[in-house]
């Protein structure tokens, strides 16, 4: 029986082309989510693939579709901003490549129980990992109208952050996105609620940022990242949003000797650690709606590549 996922791989074949696991190694996919990219990887000969997710319901379902690829495939629970801690448990040192694929998926945003969407009635949650940490409900009750503000200001990019903090402060605590939506679209000023994204949008993507912690997963996975690769191996991130994709061009910037801190005399302070930094995003007609605003940025170590012990043997 053939299955179908419901998450449609960004990029698919782009990341496959940028990881290059033709000649196998072992490959770190931090978002696994349903194992798409994985699954291309192993299928592109990569040897093995160890995926990181923090979503239990994502493991789930990752695992039964790698399942044909047996130990090739190692999940782990836990955040890729902890991608040292998760390669210690493991036993594994350098690697080949690794990727990752920014945001929510498709999965957590169509559950209403996961209470990411304004579009559904659910619970004011939007934890990736369900099991832990204060809920968006929990961080809006005990947060002060200045601190929301700021929050919706700086990770949701909205002009209205003042209006829209000092509003809901007035209506918590909430229980349903709906209501917490509503409450939003009020306090916007009448020409501001009909724009081309629902007025919603931006304040939910910043208090799921906040509550995942999502910048600061991202700031320690880059450092943590480029030292674990072998020289010629490929780190390849996925962006959605402005907010990601500048902290990974800057640190690709810094990291190949582009905006390096200099001495005296100018010259870099540090060798490059990264080299042959591209970007691509996808064609304009691309079907998947999540692909809109995606940018994939690839960098490979710099040195002389050596492969992998297990790509030599197998
Ligand atoms: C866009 S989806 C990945 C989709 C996947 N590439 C595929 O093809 O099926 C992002 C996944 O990354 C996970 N995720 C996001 N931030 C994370 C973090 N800091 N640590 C671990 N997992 C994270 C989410 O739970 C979600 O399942």
């Amino acid at each position: 029986m053939t299955m179908s996922w419901p998450h449609v791989s960004v990029l698919r074949g782009e990341v496959v082309d940028a990881l290059d696991p033709r000649a196998g190694g072992v490959f770190v996919d931090c978002t696994l989510g349903m194992g798409g990219h994985t699954e291309a990887l192993l299928d592109a000969g990569a040897d093995r693939v160890i995926g990181i997710d923090r979503d239990a319901d994502a493991r789930a379902i990752a695992a039964q579709r790698l399942a044909r690829f047996g130990d090739r495939v190692t999940l782990v629970a836990g955040g890729f901003g902890e991608l040292d801690a998760h390669l210690d448990a493991l036993g594994v040192d350098q690697v080949d490549g690794i990727f990752a694929d920014l945001g929510v998926s498709s999965l957590q945003l169509d559950a209403a129980d996961r209470g990411f969407s304004f579009r559904f009635s659910g619970p004011v949650d939007m934890r990736m990992d369900a099991t832990t940490g204060p809920s968006a409900a929990d961080l809006i009750a005990s947060a002060d109208a200045d601190t929301l503000a700021d929050w919706i200001f700086r990770y949701g990019e909205d002009r209205f952050s003042r209006r829209i903090a000092a509003a809901i402060v007035a209506g918590r605590p909430f229980s349903d996105t709906l209501a917490l939506a509503a409450a939003i679209v009020d306090a916007l000023p009448p020409a501001a609620r009909h724009g081309r994204i629902h007025p919603a949008t931006r304040t939910f993507q910043a208090l799921r940022i906040v509550v995942n912690d999502e910048l600061g997963h991202l700031e320690r996975l880059l450092p943590a990242a480029t030292a674990r690769l072998r020289p010629g191996g490929r780190l390849a991130v996925l962006t959605f949003h402005s907010l990601e994709d500048r902290i990974v061009k800057r640190f690709f910037a810094r990291e190949s000797g582009k905006d390096a801190p200099r001495d005296g005399y100018g010259r870099p302070l540090q060798a490059p650690r990264l080299q042959g930094c591209t970007d691509c995003a996808p064609s304009e007609d691309d079907p998947n709606p999540r692909a809109r605003s995606a940018r994939l940025r690839v960098a490979t170590k710099s040195g002389v590549y050596q492969p992998s012990p297990r790509s030599v043997a197998s």
